[in-house]
């Protein structure tokens, strides 16, 4: 059980895991923690292992999970160590998508690698050297908490970790500004106090309703959501 001494170290979950047994592992507690935040959600239930691979796999996507440790004791570990990720309880996850095209962020949490690389759109390693080149834009998603663990800084934590590793990702790719961006649920209060406290700021409301729809075979009913869209300008000199 967390508690305000909980310790836990912040982790990364590899997209290339060769040893299928581990694989199998982490998809099955990746589907329980994000199982535990979508109580609304319930047809994910039945989606099968082969799209929460897809998810994990995700070249646009980096799902940084908080792992509860024993103890503060820090030590060094090679970064292809995933005994955290495979042993600890699972806290908080959040996932960063992109960097997308300005106004083309949609869910892009279960595309394939392959659907990802075949886009028409133009890249935008082409678009940056355009006068006017889109904005790139990296989408924060899913942030989720286990309930034992909230009020304990943890979101915070997860939210602050994943903007830093977006900016200088985006730094390292020679982008001059990103915009940082999260669609939080109008009457998630928790949610929009929690990114407004990592330095997001609120802009449009958008209400949409998305269409009925089936994806591995499962059916998702049609849903109004109403939305705020909270986001970071980030520019690099
Ligand atoms: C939103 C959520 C991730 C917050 O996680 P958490 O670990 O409890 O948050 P933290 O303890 O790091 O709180 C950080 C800040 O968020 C805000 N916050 C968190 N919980 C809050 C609450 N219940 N009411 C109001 N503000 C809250 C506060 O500003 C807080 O800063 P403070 O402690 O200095 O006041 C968690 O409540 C959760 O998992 N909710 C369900 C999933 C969800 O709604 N996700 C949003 C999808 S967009």
């Amino acid at each position: 059980m967390a508690s305000e001494n909980m310790h836990y170290e912040m982790c990364i979950l590899p997209r290339a895991i060769h040893d299928a047994e581990k694989r199998s592992q982490l998809r099955d507690k990746l589907k329980m923690i994000r199982l535990k935040a979508l109580q609304k959600d319930p047809e994910e239930l039945k989606f099968s292992d082969e799209v929460w691979e897809k998810r994990m796999t995700n070249p646009l996507a980096v799902h940084f999970i908080a792992v509860e440790r024993c103890s503060e004791t820090e030590y060094d570990k090679p970064a292809e160590d995933m005994s955290a990720l495979l042993s600890g309880n699972w806290l908080g996850v959040l996932v960063l998508i992109g960097p997308m095209e300005d106004g083309t962020v949609s869910f892009h949490a279960s595309r394939s690698s392959a659907e990802s690389l075949s886009s028409n759109r133009p890249t935008l390693s082409n678009a940056i050297d355009r006068e006017h080149a889109p904005i790139p834009v990296y989408e924060l998603n899913g942030v989720f908490v286990v309930p034992e663990a909230r009020g304990l800084g943890l979101g915070r934590k997860l939210v602050d970790a994943v903007t830093q590793f977006g900016i200088s990702s985006a730094k390292s790719q020679g982008f001059r500004t990103i915009r940082m961006q999260v669609r939080v649920n109008t009457d998630n209060r928790p949610a929009r106090m929690l990114y407004r406290s990592g330095g997001y700021v609120e802009g449009k409301v958008e209400t949409s309703v998305s269409k009925e729809n089936e994806k591995d075979g499962v059916k998702i009913p049609s849903k109004m959501r109403t939305c705020i869209v909270m986001e970071r300008l980030e520019e690099f000199f």
